[in-house]
């Protein structure tokens, strides 16, 4: 087994006063990609923004490469290694495909640079000086995870990438995300498509109600078919 690169233990997170993480408990090691998967609410995006420090409270325990970074200023966990792609994606609509990806400077030895972010996303490439506000869904969101693979993350947090896009796309999409597992990537996949998931993830995490509920590897995944039934209706 690798080292883990993301250990979060009884992860309590609220919006104001309202509670809406229970005791998360996951990790992700280097090389794994990892999905996690619930239904509308379960509270996937809500770990997701407790990892980089963006819920209002968070009790337990996040460590990155060891460290923990519970009582960590924001802005300190933006240089911990972990690069999140929102499902909103926060590319800037006016700047152009190019100013967007030169916008973040790149953060120690692993930040791609553009001549191999065009590499792997060609047609990023071809419409480098359109606005993005003007690209395709899939366009955008291949955009926004260039420019968070320009600033060299260890992990990848992916809240629902294939979220809204045609099948053509999705299918773009995961074979991106497959390159990058097969470069070493390590990532967090947040789905609620889980035949995406399942032909990408090594390992699964079910959440319901703010709390992990099973997880399993590939081998377990028949085993659980009911389970993720339950979970995400398919
Ligand atoms: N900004 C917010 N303020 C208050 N409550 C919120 C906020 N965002 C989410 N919640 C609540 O937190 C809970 C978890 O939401 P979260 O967005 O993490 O779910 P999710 O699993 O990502 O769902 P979806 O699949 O719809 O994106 C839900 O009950 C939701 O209503
Ligand atoms: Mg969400």
């Amino acid at each position: 087994m690798t080292e883990p690169i993301l250990q979060i233990e009884n992860l309590h997170g609220w919006y104001d006063e309202s509670h809406v993480l229970h005791g998360v408990t996951l990790e992700a090691r280097r090389g794994e990609t990892v999905a996690l998967i619930g239904r509308n609410g379960a509270g996937k995006t809500s770990t997701l923004r407790a990892a980089m420090n963006l819920l209002g409270r968070r009790e337990g325990s996040i460590r990155v490469n060891g460290r923990e970074t519970i009582g960590m200023p924001r802005h300190k966990v933006a240089y911990t290694g972990l690069g999140y792609v929102p499902e909103e994606r926060g590319i800037f609509a006016s700047l152009s495909v190019q100013e967007n990806l030169m916008l973040l400077p790149s953060i120690g030895e692993n930040g791609m640079s553009v001549a191999r972010i065009y590499e792997i996303f060609p047609n990023l490439r071809e419409r480098r000086r359109a606005a993005a506000g003007t690209l395709s869904g899939g366009e955008q969101q291949m955009l926004a995870m260039a420019r968070v693979l320009r600033t060299g993350p260890q992990l990848l947090l992916l809240d629902e990438p294939t979220e809204g896009l045609a099948p053509v796309i999705v299918k773009a999409i995961g074979s991106l995300l497959a390159q990058l597992k097969a470069d070493g990537m390590t990532m967090l996949l947040v789905e609620q498509n889980f035949h995406f998931a399942r032909r990408l993830a090594d390992r699964f995490y079910l959440i319901e109600n703010g709390r992990i509920t099973d997880h399993f590897d590939r081998e377990g995944l028949e085993a659980h078919a009911d389970r993720v039934a339950d979970v995400v209706g398919v």
